[in-house]
């Protein structure tokens, strides 16, 4: 139900990524998977860090054989301490993740931590103003940020904006900020 709805920012983040094939590539907050999915076939090596521990039990079960060829590594985490080595990862992506973070600031100097110079991360998130009039995601304590309030966040952690690229998808407008280190 999650892929369902998100394919489209989720496909569209990790082409934004423009992985070469050779490189280590991560996703936090990946759900039902399907990040992961996209990045193995485009990536040397995937890492992916969700905090619940369902979502990691069913990506273990999905993604048996490329956990077991070492292609894939699963952590149970937080986006606001990675358990990741600092510049170890040269792409990371992370859509539909942030309206559950309350300290947006720690979460991106993790970003900016856990990536090698000149390494990108593409953050995904739903329009704020349209999220905003939506009572289901505001009665659950969805943290909607104005656009312009992420931008600046990933500026502070030392993540320079590359591309601001704005989509419909399941009726919703979604942002996809694609930025260097
Ligand atoms: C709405 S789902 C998005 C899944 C997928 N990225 C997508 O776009 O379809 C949000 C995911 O972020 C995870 N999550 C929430 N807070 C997190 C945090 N602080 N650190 C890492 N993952 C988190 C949730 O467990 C869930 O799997």
């Amino acid at each position: 139900m999650l892929n369902r709805r998100n394919r489209e920012a989720v496909e569209k983040a990790v082409a934004a990524l423009g992985l070469t094939g050779g490189e280590t590539a991560l996703d936090i907050g990946f759900g039902g998977g399907l990040g992961l999915r996209l990045l193995l076939p485009a990536a040397a090596r995937v890492h992916g860090v969700d905090i619940s521990a369902t979502m990691l039990e069913r990506a273990r079960a999905t993604f048996r054989e490329e956990l077991a060829a070492g292609r894939l590594v699963l952590d149970e985490g937080s986006m606001t301490a990675l358990p990741l080595a600092d510049g170890s990862v040269d792409a990371v992506v992370s859509t539909n993740t942030i309206y559950f973070v309350e300290d947006l600031d720690a979460a991106l100097a993790e970003v900016a931590r856990v990536l090698a110079p000149g390494g990108r991360f593409v953050l995904g998130i739903g329009d704020p103003d349209l999220m905003a009039r939506v009572p289901m995601l505001t009665d659950n304590g969805f943290r909607i940020r104005p656009v312009a309030d992420v931008e600046a966040a990933l500026a502070a952690a030392g993540l320079s904006l590359r591309k601001h690229e704005r989509f419909t998808h399941g009726g919703l407008g979604f942002h996809l900020l694609s930025t260097a280190k």
